[in-house]
């Protein structure tokens, strides 16, 4: 399976805080049957400074600390991008990270704040595809202005974006809510990918079998393997 979305780089944001600590989330995921996995910590600016740049040399270290203890997890360096205003000058000078390709089009990780879908959202998502991006909404599912009225999704769906559910959603362990809006999607069809949003190992681990699991009682196992092998692996480019 592939995840393509994961907090693994040590040091960087609320995820893995050492290396060891980012050797055993590893270990957890290919122990799942996880084979590539996509390291989007998280940029944040204010919170998580990251860019593009300061990424790649965490990511090439924990690349030779896989490699020092054969882990056999091949891994991608992308980012999970905040939805914000400083967004518009970390992508003019080429700050941004992204997780791969689909059409043609650059794929970026895109995260809305927890609590709401903030006006003019859709206008950012517009002026990102104009400029040849596709967003990956970031578990829309776990949203709460989102959960407690879905057709705030219908601008985002219009406007052809990719949407990437989180594993625990799927399965039911991120409440009830979390549950049901997974399953509506789902059941829709809208779904890109399911990723694990992987942070530590006891309560958001890099587990995707679970969800794999659970999504194919509700779409059948070929679609929901389409969710966590063909759609990511188009992405990454590997089909
Ligand atoms: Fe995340």
């Amino acid at each position: 399976m592939i995840d393509l979305h994961s907090h693994l780089l040590p040091g960087i944001d609320d995820g893995a805080s050492s290396v060891e600590e980012a050797l055993s989330l590893a270990r957890i995921a290919v122990a799942d049957g996880i084979t590539h996995m996509a390291m989007t910590p998280h940029v944040h600016p204010g919170r998580f400074d990251n860019t593009q740049q300061t990424i790649l040399p965490v990511f090439n270290e924990f690349q030779a600390a896989l490699d020092e203890h054969e882990i056999n997890l091949c891994i991608h360096a992308a980012g999970e991008v905040r939805l914000s205003a400083e967004m518009l000058g970390m992508f003019a000078v080429d700050q941004l990270p992204f997780l791969g390709e689909w059409d043609g089009q650059r794929v970026m990780l895109l995260e809305l704040p927890h609590s709401h879908v903030p006006p003019g959202s859709d206008k950012l998502v517009q002026w990102l595809m104009a400029r040849g991006v596709v967003p990956m909404i970031a578990h829309p599912e776990r949203n709460k202005g989102i959960m407690s009225d879905v057709s705030k999704l219908a601008p985002f769906v219009e406007l052809g974006c990719l949407f990437q559910l989180t594993a625990m959603s799927v399965a039911g362990n991120f409440g009830v809510e979390a549950k049901r809006l997974s399953d509506e999607m789902l059941d829709k069809g809208w779904v890109t990918v399911i990723a694990s949003d992987a942070h530590n190992s006891d309560r958001r681990p890099p587990v995707l079998s679970e969800a794999v699991e659970a999504a194919s009682q509700l779409i059948g196992q070929a679609e929901a393997r389409r969710l966590v092998w063909d759609n990511p692996a188009k992405i990454i480019g590997l089909l």
